[in-house]
């Protein structure tokens, strides 16, 4: 999509991180936004940071939950009239052993960051499929390609977004649709405060600290790369060294990198 300028864009997770900088960054291309998030006051004060003349909708949509993500579409065709690109970027996080975690943590999880890319991606894609050019971008992670320990139900539901995003591209070739796959590395937003913490290898606030360490790579700088790859209509795109880094490691050594992971962080509390 070369143009972004008046093009109407659905975008899930709004309210803080790489969604708000994403939000940000595509008003300032002049698109018009439908902003969704489960978080009323950071959906506010995402808008508060758009130019004035921004064309907006906010909805409150929990996107793990099928009948508020096709009702969000419709409403966003009613006030839109048309969509030509859908960003799936609301996630969440966890921070157990898969021998810990419940059933409830596990699938909190796996439904937010799996089942609510894919709603979002089956309720948006026949208004897409009307358009003379239009995007999915769905935001999977670099644990889509390599699974970190303690962090069972995003690697597996990040892995099955990757999956999702290939099968798309395979069946959307000969449409108008385009399919991106976005693979961050650490960035440094609050992903880690808003995970669920059971008896993790680390406390809550000593992992918060942690990750602000290692996470190399601002909110403002993946939006930007994110933003990038939509204009060159990429299909899989790394964002921050980190990534790259990973994806030749794991090309390399497929099982030994992930043997040396386990060994360093797989033990438990
Ligand atoms: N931060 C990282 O290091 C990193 C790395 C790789 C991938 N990602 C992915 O990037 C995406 C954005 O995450 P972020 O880092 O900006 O985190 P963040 O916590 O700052 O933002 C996530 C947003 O998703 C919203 N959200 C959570 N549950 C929701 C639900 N049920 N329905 C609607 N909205 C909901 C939150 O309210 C929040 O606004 C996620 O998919 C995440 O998995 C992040």
């Amino acid at each position: 999509m070369k143009n972004l300028n008046g093009k109407v864009v659905a975008l899930t997770g709004a309210a803080s991180g790489i969604g708000r900088c994403l939000a940000i960054q595509l008003a300032e291309k002049g698109c018009i936004l439908a902003l969704a998030d489960i978080d009323d006051n950071g959906l506010q004060e995402t808008v508060k940071l758009l130019p004035l003349e921004t064309q907006t909708s906010c909805h409150i949509v929990d996107v793990a939950n099928k009948d508020a993500v096709y009702a969000w579409a419709d409403n966003v065709i009613a006030k839109h009239n048309h969509v030509d690109v859908v960003i799936n970027n609301a996630g969440v996080g966890s921070n157990e052993s898969i021998d810990d975690i419940s059933y409830e943590n596990f699938n909190w999880v796996f439904d937010i960051v799996f089942y609510g890319v894919l709603y979002g991606t089956k309720a948006f894609l026949p208004h897409l499929k009307s358009r003379p050019e239009a995007n999915i971008v769905n935001i999977s992670s670099v644990n889509g390609f390599f699974p970190f320990p303690n962090n069972g139900p995003y690697n597996a539901a990040k892995h099955a977004v990757k999956g999702l995003n290939q099968t798309l591209m395979q069946e959307l070739r000969n449409t108008s649709v385009f399919v991106m796959s976005v693979h961050p590395g650490g960035i440094k937003t609050n992903i880690v405060r808003n995970s669920r913490f059971g008896k993790g290898v680390l406390e809550k606030n000593e992992s918060v600290k942690q990750f602000d360490k290692i996470a190399g790579t601002t909110p403002e700088k993946a939006a930007a790369k994110i933003i990038s790859g939509l204009i060159k209509n990429r299909k899989r795109l790394l964002v921050g060294k980190d990534a790259v880094i990973l994806d030749i490691l794991v090309r390399l050594f497929p099982q030994g990198f992930s043997d040396l992971v386990g060994r360093i962080w797989g033990h438990k509390r």
